[in-house]
C-alpha cells in the first residue's frame, strides 16, 4: 500500500483516495446466501491480476450538513444506472462508516476490461469502492490503523456490496466463510490462504475465453435466491464444505489432479444448480460446451493439468500452472478461439491483490486490451 491516503493533500475536510482492485474467480463456488449477504457455504477463489477496477473517491465535508453522492462516472462517462446502485450502497453504510453522511462524495471508476466482455465486474468494482471508503475512514477518523483490520473491514464492506467482492481484497488464494481449522475465517469477511501453498500452485494462469458477451438473462442475485427452494441445496452446501476442505489440502500437498477434479466439479455443479432450480435456466452456450470438451480432450492427450471453471455466465476460465503456458497457448490459439466471437480472450493470471494508487492513476492508462489473437 502506498501512503497516498496520508498525503498532505488529504485532510479530514477533503481529499481523494484511489484503489485498483482485481476481479477473482471462485474455485469452490459461493451460490446461495442467508440474510445480511452471508454465504450459505464457504468458497475459495484466486484473485486475478489484469482484470481490475480502478476507483477514486473524492470527499469534501459538506457545508449543507448532509452529504450526498454528487457525481458518479464510469469509464469516463456519467452512468445513472450505476450511480443509483452506488448511492443506495453508500446510504446503507451509515452504521459501518458513521462519518459518511457528513461528506459530499464523487466517485470515478474504470475497468481494465471492456464492459461488454461479459466479465462480471461487481467483485472488482465493489472491492475497489470498499477499499477507498476504508482509506477515507482511516484519514478522517484514524482507524482502522492496523493493516489486518484495515483489510478485514474493507472485505466486510465489499461483501455488503457483492458477496464475491469480499475475496478480492486479498491476493492469491482466498477463503470466504467460517471454516474449521482456518484461523479468523468468518462469514462476514474473507481471509487469505497463502501460508501453506505448494510450489505447484504458486504461479497460475487464467485464460478467460469470451464465448459470449451478451448480458445475462438471469442475474446472480436471482440465482442465489433460487437456491432457497432448490431441492438439492442442502446436499450442495455439504459438498461445498467437503470441496473447500479438499481444496485446502490439495493446495498444500501440490496435488494437481485433485485440483482439476474439484475445480471442474464445482463449475459443473454451479450450472447444474441453475438448471434444476425451480425456474430452470441455462447460462452456458454451445461454445461453452465445445470449449469444455476440448479442454478435457487436451488434458487426456497431453497430461497438462489445465482445468476449466465457469462463473455465473457462459465464458470459460482455463486455470493452469504457468509452467505449462506454451502448450496451453497453443491449445487456445488452435482449438478454443474458434468458439470466441472475434477470437477474444483475456490473458490473466493469479495476481498480487489490490493496490492503492495515486490520484490520476484512475485515468486512461488502466485500460488492458482483450486479446484478439491473430
Ligand atoms: O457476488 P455475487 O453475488 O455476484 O455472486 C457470485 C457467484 C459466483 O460468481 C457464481 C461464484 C463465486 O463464488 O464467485
Amino acid at each position: 500500500m502506498t501512503n497516498s491516503d496520508r498525503s498532505p493533500g488529504n485532510t479530514r475536510e477533503e481529499g481523494t483516495v484511489c484503489w485498483r482492485s482485481p476481479s477473482n474467480i471462485a474455485l469452490v463456488k459461493y451460490w446461495g446466501k442467508r440474510a445480511g449477504q452471508l454465504p450459505a457455504n464457504p468458497s475459495v477463489s484466486i484473485t486475478l491480476n489484469n482484470s481490475f477496477t480502478c476507483t477514486c473517491l473524492k470527499y469534501r465535508s459538506s457545508d449543507q450538513g448532509k452529504g450526498r453522492l454528487l457525481n458518479f462516472s464510469f469509464g469516463g462517462e456519467k452512468n445513472e444506472a450505476f450511480a443509483g446502485r452506488v448511492s443506495s450502497f453508500l446510504n446503507s453504510l451509515g452504521e459501518l462508516y458513521p462519518f459518511i453522511g457528513d461528506y459530499d462524495l464523487e466517485v470515478t471508476s474504470r475497468n481494465s476490461f471492456p464492459h461488454s466482455s461479459g466479465i462480471a465486474s461487481s467483485a472488482s468494482a465493489m472491492s475497489a469502492l470498499a477499499l477507498c471508503l476504508t482509506s477515507m475512514e482511516r484519514i478522517v477518523s484514524g482507524s482502522p490503523s492496523e493493516e489486518e483490520s484495515f483489510f478485514r473491514k474493507a472485505s466486510y464492506v465489499a461483501r455488503m456490496g457483492s458477496g464475491s467482492a469480499a475475496r478480492s481484497v486479498y491476493p492469491g488464494y482466498v477463503l470466504w466463510g467460517r471454516f474449521p481449522g482456518i484461523p479468523w475465517s468468518a462469514d462476514e469477511f474473507a481471509v487469505p490462504l497463502n501460508d501453506n501453498i505448494h510450489k505447484e500452485f504458486r504461479e497460475m494462469g487464467d485464460a478467460i475465453l469470451l464465448v459470449d458477451d451478451t448480458p445475462k438473462r438471469v442475474s446472480s442475485s436471482r440465482g442465489h435466491a433460487l437456491m432457497e427452494g432448490n431441492p438439492w441445496s442442502a446436499v450442495r452446501y455439504e459438498q461445498a464444505s467437503r470441496n473447500t476442505s479438499g481444496l485446502i489440502d490439495v493446495l498444500a500437498a501440490g496435488d494437481l489432479d485433485e485440483f482439476v477434479r474439484i475445480t471442474e466439479q464445482e463449475a459443473l455443479t454451479l450450472h447444474s444448480l441453475m438448471m434444476n432450480s425451480d425456474e430452470g435456466y441455462i447460462l452456458m452456450k454451445p461454445g461453452t460446451l465445445e470449449v469444455i470438451e476440448r479442454v478435457r480432450r487436451f488434458r487426456e492427450e497431453t497430461g497438462v493439468p489445465a482445468a476449466f471453471t465457469l462463473d455465473a455466465g457462459p465464458n470459460v476460465h482455463l486455470i493452469y500452472p504457468v509452467r505449462f503456458r506454451e502448450s496451453v497457448i497453443k491449445l487456445i490459439d488452435e482449438e478454443l478461439l474458434q468458439f470466441c466471437p472475434g477470437r477474444r480472450w483475456i490473458d490473466d493470471a493469479a495476481g498480487g491483490g489490490p493496490l492503492q494508487v495515486d490520484v490520476g492513476a484512475g485515468g486512461d492508462q488502466v485500460q488492458v486490451d482483450v486479446e484478439s489473437a491473430k
